[in-house]
């Protein structure tokens, strides 16, 4: 057994207004209790929007709840209109930026390079990223799924130090199983998990991959959580539409209940 402590994360996508934002993430609080915080550590993914009225809600009533980011920018200021920059996200006292997703790589024109530049960005600001890997349908159908993900790893933490690899985390997340409801098996996503940390193994070296959570998502929910988390390679788990519901969100995060 490692030392990894579970890291379940929701991506609320292009969902929730800072009002609602304000309501899931009081009734999230409201229904774990303190010891599923020491097992999990639980991190809700807002709109840029909803980021200062969560950050306030969470301190002011000192909730062990993180946050993340779903996306930022390389630079830390400039002519780059529309984008949000590192420092800006460090100063909300954001803990997590999730970089390189499916979606952002399928319709905003991410590249390998791209996201390594945010990966590295973030880290830089003392924030951890969660970067995203998987393949399409296509892919794994013409056996590409090693070569993709390997790819996907080894380009995203290029020039990454070992201490700061160890401190981050992967989501692999095979496209064709995100909002589809038709999520991986267990055993699927175990070897795909497995995969990406020996990549990282071979990459950054044994205690890199010792400490990186390796975290599966697609379709994820209350009913199939628990067969993901008992896998060797699994650390925890990227949810999308199940974590739009604090009741739903809860229960994965009790997966063990
Ligand atoms: P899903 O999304 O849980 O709705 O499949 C997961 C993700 O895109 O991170």
């Amino acid at each position: 057994m490692s030392d990894r402590k579970d890291l379940i994360v929701g991506n609320w996508k292009m969902n929730t207004t800072h009002l609602e934002a304000i309501q899931m993430v009081q009734k999230l609080f409201y229904r774990l209790a303190a010891t599923d915080h020491e097992r999990v550590e639980v991190v809700v993914g807002p709109p840029f929007t909803s980021l200062r009225s969560i950050q306030t809600v969470i301190e002011a009533d000192n909730m062990p709840i993180g946050l993340a980011a779903q996306n930022v920018y390389w630079e830390s200021e400039g002519a780059f209109t529309g984008e949000v920059s590192p420092p800006m996200l460090a100063a909300l006292h954001v803990n997590h930026v999730i970089v390189g997703h499916s979606e952002r790589r399928a319709y905003f024109g991410e590249t390998e390079e791209t996201v390594n530049k945010r990966v590295k960005a973030t880290l830089a600001h003392e924030m951890k990223p969660i970067l995203c890997v998987g393949e399409t349908l296509d892919q794994r159908e013409a056996d590409q799924t090693e070569e993709v993900l390997v790819t996907q790893v080894s380009g995203g933490l290029q020039g990454v130090t070992p201490e700061d690899v160890a401190a981050s985390a992967i989501a692999y997340e095979p496209v064709w199983a995100i909002g589809t409801g038709r999520h991986a098996d267990a055993d699927t996503a175990g070897v795909g998990c497995g995969l990406v940390r020996s990549t990282v193994a071979g990459s950054h070296g044994e205690e890199a991959a010792a400490g990186i959570r390796i975290l599966y998502g697609g379709s994820v929910n209350a009913g199939n959580i628990k067969d993901f988390m008992a896998k060797r390679d699994i650390d925890g788990a990227l949810v999308g539409g199940a974590s739009l519901d604090p009741d739903t969100f809860a229960a994965v995060v009790r997966y063990w209940v």
